[in-house]
């Protein structure tokens, strides 16, 4: 297997307007970055993944770009993102941007143009279309509640869009924004950014005609879902761009990209394809959903059987030929000590380290989400006036409407809203959280802050903090960490989950206790003897006089043995 940088990189992911705010106008910015440049540092992460942070009016919290050329004015200026770069590689780091390809905003120049007359040079730039039937062309609904067509009285058709009404989705079938896209990817390149996370880009393709979804009471059905993602006109507008951009610069490549499986997955990131490095699957992101037509919103508790299942179909069907994103929380997500773990007392610290190592000792490179190193847990705001977020805001509007008691919309929004991830970083346990001077923030700070921050992290030897960079300095010292096999064991046990790793003369044994019960892990010494082993990390001091053979886990305990043969 081809050893290389980003395989062997730890990525943080930054939500830049609730990461640190410099100038105490309640938003994060690109000064507050800079000022934790050596928090970062001193973490051991090799590249930084900042979200979008162009000219935006914000209504996706700057998904939706009206200029990919400038930096927001929130976020500061272009002096600002210059210094941001110089500073990480001063240290030894990494920066990748979030670009997203698939939409720009309803304020981008190219839409005020395309929307201005059907004869409009840039009317092809997205895609629209006349009505049907006296509604929208079709029947596909949008990613953020109601149908994906907004009506446009001055032409009286209807544009696309698969996220908000505010970003109107880009047409990659017109040459000229494909040469537009290339020109500007590179424009970013060539001021030495070290790598994209292509937002959304599995749906930069929509199926030829825009036909309808069939009816979900219907067999076979298609979903909308199948007819804008993962089309095969997606490889190929990669592999252009590749070919005519990507293809010069030694950079790191992620995308998005929902609904497939690892199979699908190696068309964009298989050694020979000559498009992407990783991407990110979704299937344990919907592991507590009730069903894959029900959406994010339907929550069933998740089984520790089906995440080993996806987990491992993903890990043996890539390695060699392609390679893992491995992530368990991001700014879409809910709070991964709460939602895999458990984030109520006694056990939040033990559970986010046992996850930590969970994510850091498959193969793969681990992305962290800002906060989780500290195990920032969900939020629950009473009242919806306290939620910013475009998609929790339209179903909570879609589910009034549709005559939904208010608990019960509540309640799906306290485990699934996208604001779980995005109350800003618990920096102290002063007010706001030492995120800002502000007297409050965009959105509210977490009130556990007084308890979970940064401070208090650094300055207690057994934090998840000090936990997280140790698994990250051990990446740097065993290879069999980063290029190991995974075999798993125990695929049926309810609550541990297990798996060696193996790499020419190193072999790794990984224990995670999933559960806050105490079962009994029996080594399996057929995967490797208990004799001359290191116990490489753990979240708990070993206990006096312990049969390996038989071994009693505390809860949530985590174990990583090594043997060298
Ligand atoms: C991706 C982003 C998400 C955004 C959406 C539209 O899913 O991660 O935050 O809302 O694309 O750009």
């Amino acid at each position: 297997m081809k050893r290389t940088w980003w395989k062997e990189s730890v990525v943080y992911q930054i939500y830049p307007i609730s990461f640190k705010d410099s100038n105490g106008d309640g938003v994060g910015d690109l000064r507050g970055i800079l000022s934790k440049l050596d928090y970062l540092q001193d973490l051991g992460v090799d590249v930084v993944w900042i979200c979008p942070i162009y000219q935006s009016p914000g209504h996706d919290n700057g998904y939706d770009i009206s200029d990919y050329y400038k930096i927001d004015p929130a976020f500061g200026t272009m002096e600002d993102f210059d210094e941001l770069l110089e500073g990480l590689h001063a240290r030894g780091m990494k920066l990748m941007m979030d670009l997203v390809l698939n939409h720009t905003s309803d304020e981008h120049p190219w839409f005020l143009e395309s929307r201005k007359s059907k004869d409009n040079p840039k009317r092809d730039y997205y895609i629209w279309r006349k009505g049907k039937n006296g509604g929208p062309p079709n029947n596909w609904e949008s990613y953020f509640s109601g149908s994906v067509w907004e009506y446009d009285e001055r032409t009286d058709e209807y544009y696309l869009h698969l996220y908000s009404k505010h970003q109107p989705d880009l047409n990659w079938e017109n040459p000229a924004v494909i040469r537009e896209l290339h020109d500007m990817v590179k424009w970013w390149l060539q001021k030495g950014v070290d790598g994209f996370r292509f937002d959304a880009i599995a749906h930069i393709a929509k199926a030829k005609g825009l036909p309808d979804a069939d009816n979900p009471q219907q067999t076979p059905t298609v979903r909308a879902y199948e007819l804008f993602s993962n089309l095969d006109d997606v490889h190929t507008l990669l592999q252009d761009l590749y070919d005519n951009v990507l293809y010069y610069y030694d950079i790191m490549t992620v995308g998005e990209t929902s609904g497939l499986g690892p199979e699908e997955a190696l068309c964009y990131v298989g050694d020979d394809r000559r498009e992407l490095n990783m991407t990110f699957q979704f299937e344990h992101m919907f592991l507590d959903a009730a069903s894959a037509g029900s959406g994010k919103w339907d929550v069933v508790p998740w089984k520790l059987t089906d995440l080993k299942e996806v987990i491992s179909r993903w890990q043996t069907v890539l390695h060699g030929r392609g390679w893992n994103a491995n992530y368990l929380c991001n700014h879409d997500q809910p709070r991964a000590v709460s939602r895999f773990g458990n984030d109520q007392e006694p056990y939040r610290i033990p559970s986010a380290k046992m996850l930590a190592t969970f994510l850091h000792m498959l193969e793969g490179t681990p992305y962290i989400y800002q906060g989780e190193e500290i195990g920032m847990t969900n939020v629950v705001f009473d009242s919806i006036d306290d939620y910013r977020d475009v998609e929790t805001l339209n179903y909570y509007e879609e589910q009034r409407r549709n005559g939904v008691p208010e608990a019960d919309i509540m309640r799906a929004i306290h485990l699934k809203s996208r604001d779980n991830a995005r109350t800003p970083m618990q920096w102290d346990a002063g007010p706001q959280a030492g995120f800002t001077t502000a007297e409050s923030a965009w959105i509210r700070v977490n009130p556990n802050h007084e308890r979970i921050n940064v401070e208090e992290a650094i300055r207690n030897p057994d934090s998840i903090y000090h936990y997280y960079k140790e698994l990250i300095r051990l990446r740097k010292e065993h290879a069999v960490i980063v290029y190991g096999a995974y075999e798993l064991l125990l695929p049926d046990h309810p609550q541990i989950y297990a798996f060696t790793r193996k790499l020419e003369k190193s072999r790794l044994l990984v224990i995670l206790n999933f559960s806050s019960e105490e079962p009994v892990f029996e080594w399996p010494v057929e995967a490797m003897e208990p004799e001359d082993i290191e116990l490489l990390i753990s979240n708990y001091a070993p206990q006096e006089h312990e049969d390996l053979l038989n071994l009693p886990l505390r809860p949530y305990e985590a174990r990583v043995y090594l043997k060298r043969y």
